[in-house]
């Protein structure tokens, strides 16, 4: 059974969802550059190809989508302030009073409704200019231009925004320095030193967010975000099992030290192995003490992983990828789905940590067609994708019988928006369809899905109706 306290929601990113790209003093995120998602190059200026540009116009529609949350029964909506809008390159000293206004509008509106927002702080969208001349998480100064960001917001909203998440899937920096950590550097040019040394920026920048957000206001609940995955051994071989366990520290890296507040000796063994040298300033193992409230993670896929290199055949899947499992099946843009690895990591998370988990991305990206309802109004009978959901909270119901602490489920793109890995917007996640095609048509008009009053009766009956 879920908890009484349940926080059923939704989640989206601003970059991905807003548009108003350059409106109201907006300066340019390192999305306005980038038309193909990590797909494809970026380009020197913001091309018309860019469906982020005008995303789904959240910018000004954000009362209608909200209102569409409210009537779905949403406790909470996860959302991500762009950083460009509050400073628009990203070190100046006076924040855009226009982009701090906008927040405080879309938080008001939430609450009217009840709904509590949760907030990430950098959600895929470094200010450009902060990537082009200073190297983004390369560069130590992004620790000060950061802490100087959450300072602003925290204090603006304090009595608005109660749970806040540092960076989104900090981890995938692994694989996306550019969309992940703003590093202008070629990802081939990278080396692995300046890789950690750049996510030892990030990681003491949460640290230190965490710490200043708690002084401000003591009730916040502060929350690190990993992109989830879990990697089981491709075959019973205990070499299968090592390669597996390895390739999950490099991941579980980063929850360790947002959760035990030290690297841990595995990551120490690791650095040290591969002659890789990571610049401790002073202080900064006492910042990293600064630990989080809860975790909180998204989960799409779990892989495999094998010591042969024969086998060790790896495919993207989701931003990071591994060696597909040949007992699951795949979505359309080939991320297997695996219901069970959810209870899984669940149970994996708290065995580890016994700290308050949030499910704040999980979620089936499809290609979804319009029909005319019942009722004469434009729908979608979205059934695979409300089997994929049913499938996923069963298992989280299943966790919670384990006895994990699960504080809340925001499903991902509650409401269609432009997709990360690819910048599609025909790769679909929500309960409401949003009139946009990829070439630029449509009407943006919302239209309800068939997931959208079966989501609406699971929150209800708080999980309830999952058994029907
Ligand atoms: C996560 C991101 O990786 O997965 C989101 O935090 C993203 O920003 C989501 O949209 C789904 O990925 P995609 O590529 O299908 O949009």
């Amino acid at each position: 059974m879920f908890p009484k306290n349940f926080l059923w929601g939704g989640a989206v990113a601003a970059n991905q969802c807003e548009g108003a790209y350059n409106e109201d003093g907006k300066g340019l995120s390192i999305q306005d550059v980038m038309p193909h998602g990590i797909k494809g190059p970026r380009t020197k200026e913001p091309t018309p190809d860019n469906m982020k540009l005008v995303g789904i116009d959240f910018y000004h529609r954000y009362k209608e989508d909200i209102r569409l949350f409210a009537e779905m029964g949403f406790k909470v909506f996860r959302l991500s302030i762009a950083w460009s809008r509050i400073f628009p390159k990203g070190d100046e000293e006076t924040p855009n009073e226009a982009g701090l206004k906008f927040y405080d509008d879309v938080f008001d509106e939430c609450h009217k409704y009840g709904i509590e927002p949760l907030v990430t702080l950098s959600h895929y969208e470094t200010p450009l200019y902060l990537a082009e001349h200073y190297d983004g998480w390369l560069n130590r100064k992004m620790i000060g231009f950061y802490e100087h960001y959450v300072r602003t917001v925290f204090t603006r909203y304090k009595d608005k925004v109660k749970y806040w998440l540092t960076f989104n899937e900090i981890n995938s920096i692994l694989n996306s320095p550019f969309m992940s950590g703003g590093i202008n550097t070629p990802k081939e040019e990278l080396t692995e030193s300046q890789l950690y040394q750049a996510i030892h920026h990030e990681l003491v920048a949460s640290a230190s967010a965490t710490k200043i957000g708690h002084e401000i206001n003591p009730d916040f609940k502060i929350g690190c975000m990993i992109l989830s995955m879990p990697i089981y051994p491709l075959s019973p071989d205990p070499r299968d099992v090592i390669a597996a366990m390895e390739e999950d520290h490099k991941n579980m890296m980063f929850a360790d030290v947002h959760v035990r507040g030290e690297y841990p000796g595995y990551m120490k063994r690791y650095l040290r192995e591969h002659g890789i040298e990571v610049n401790f300033e002073d202080g900064d193992a006492e910042m990293l003490k600064n630990t989080v409230d809860f975790v909180s993670f998204s989960y799409y896929v779990s892989v495999c992983a094998t010591a042969d290199p024969e086998k060790n055949i790896r495919e993207e899947g989701n931003l990071l990828g591994g060696v597909p499992n040949p007992t699951l099946k795949a979505s359309e843009w080939g991320w297997q789905i695996d219901p069970r690895g959810l209870r899984y990591i669940l149970n994996t998370l708290w065995d580890r940590y016994q700290k308050p988990l949030f499910i704040v991305e999980n979620g089936l990206g499809a290609v979804d067609h319009l029909v005319t309802g019942k009722d004469g109004q434009p729908t979608v009978e979205d059934d695979y994708r409300i089997e994929y959901m049913r499938d996923h909270l069963l298992q989280v119901e299943e966790a919670i019988e384990d006895g994990v602490d699960v504080m809340g489920y925001t499903s991902w793109g509650c409401i269609d928006l432009v997709s990360a890995s690819t910048a599609e917007l025909k790769k679909r996640y929500g309960f409401i369809y949003v009139d946009r095609n990829d070439d630029g048509t449509g009407t943006l008009n919302r239209y309800r899905k068939k997931s959208f009053y079966w989501y609406k009766d699971v929150i209800a009956t708080n999980g309830g109706s999952l058994h029907e």
